[in-house]
């Protein structure tokens, strides 16, 4: 396919999820495939690194080459090739930063390294959310919890993140002590549905004035084990539907109020929220419908299902503005498993 359109192909292995896509001017997805490896990780209650980074290299090329099928060019139709360099896992992230590299040098197409969490919010951008600002962002996924003002384009200011479970990794815990799965979110997500969510009252942690925009949720998972567990030690019947339900509903609760505080205290044009937990349906509605109460309401943007959680897609639309800037990567890029969200993309 000859095009003059800019191509980059996306390539994402920071965790669990190998994925490859190619996005022309990043914003249209001409391809996007996602290898999740749930079903190997299941059984160990949770992603096993050294399984992740054996999955990513037995899988990455087919991906690329799939992609690239499905989006009707080949090599030479790229302009760039954009790789998530952190933060994630050591390991699995190398396998994609690895491939880029080979992948670039091979090609002598510039390579592009992106912030995955920087990343996740491009998903919005993706799916059409125009870019008004101020913004106020909360990214929530298995390893992070951010609540973040972006005052005008490019800046970004953490307001406040968790300081300790992410509330991915919450539901994840909590999913698993409960013996319902992995990955707790979508299981947990379902169960809730058939539960009534005021049931069993759980703590709700706010934080003292001045961390009112930081998040904890390790006694919200300690509060809801201890439940379980003097529940059977009394031999009383535990209705895992309504569990589950209440505790669903105070994680969901402290997000919503949270980042509807920061939007009102920021005047925020929009609320783009983003990450893994965004799929949450509990989580859309809610925040949904607090922000349309808000006076004045503001207007509120979630991506689709499947660009919450992670994928190239994101990766490549994140790399466009970098790419268009001449913000390029070097040969001797390396992976970045603490990167944090603000943290510049090199
Ligand atoms: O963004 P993501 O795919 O990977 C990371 O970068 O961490 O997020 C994965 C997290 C997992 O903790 C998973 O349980 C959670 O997102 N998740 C959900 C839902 N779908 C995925 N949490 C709550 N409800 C869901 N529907
Ligand atoms: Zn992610």
């Amino acid at each position: 396919m000859k095009t003059e359109e800019t191509l980059i192909l996306g390539i994402e292995t920071s965790c669990d999820e190998t994925s490859a896509a190619v996005v022309a001017v990043g914003n249209r997805i001409l391809s996007s495939l996602v290898s999740s490896q749930v079903e190997l990780h299941a059984r160990f209650g949770g992603v096993v690194p050294e399984i992740a980074s054996r999955h990513h290299l037995i899988l990455v090329n087919t991906l690329i080459d799939k992609a690239l099928q499905e989006a009707g060019i080949t090599f030479g139709d790229l302009q760039a090739v954009a790789v998530s360099h952190g933060p994630g896992l050591v390991g699995a992230l190398l396998v994609g930063v690895a491939t880029a590299k080979a992948l670039a040098y091979a090609l002598r197409l510039p390579l592009v390294a992106v912030n995955h969490l920087q990343a996740h919010l491009y998903a919005n951008y993706l799916a059409g959310a125009p870019r008004h600002y101020p913004a106020v962002v909360l990214v929530v996924s298995g390893g992070h919890t951010e609540l973040l003002l972006l005052p005008e384009a490019d800046s970004i200011v953490p307001l406040g993140r968790t300081i300790d479970d992410a509330a991915g990794e919450a539901f994840d815990k909590v999913a698993r002590h409960l013996e319902l799965g992995y990955p707790g979110g979508p299981l947990i997500d379902k169960l809730a549905r058939e539960g009534n969510p005021q049931a069993v009252k759980f703590p709700r942690a706010w934080l003292e004035e001045e961390n009112r925009f930081s998040f904890s949720f390790s006694g919200l998972k300690t509060a809801v084990i201890n439940h379980l567990y003097h529940a059977r030690r009394r031999g009383e019947a535990v209705n895992m539907a309504d569990l589950v339900a209440s505790f669903q509903e105070a994680l969901v609760e402290v997000l919503v109020e949270k980042t509807a505080l920061a939007a009102a205290e920021y005047n925020a044009r929009s609320v783009l929220l983003a990450g893994g937990v965004a799929a949450n349906s509990s989580l859309r509605r809610r925040m949904e419908l607090r922000l349309a109460a808000a006076l004045p309401p503001v207007k509120f943007y979630v991506p689709p299902l499947d660009l919450c959680t992670d994928n190239a897609a994101m990766i490549a639309a994140a790399a466009y503005p970098l790419y268009r800037r001449k913000q390029f990567a070097s040969l001797d890029l390396n992976a970045y498993p603490g990167l944090t969200i603000e943290d510049s993309n090199s």
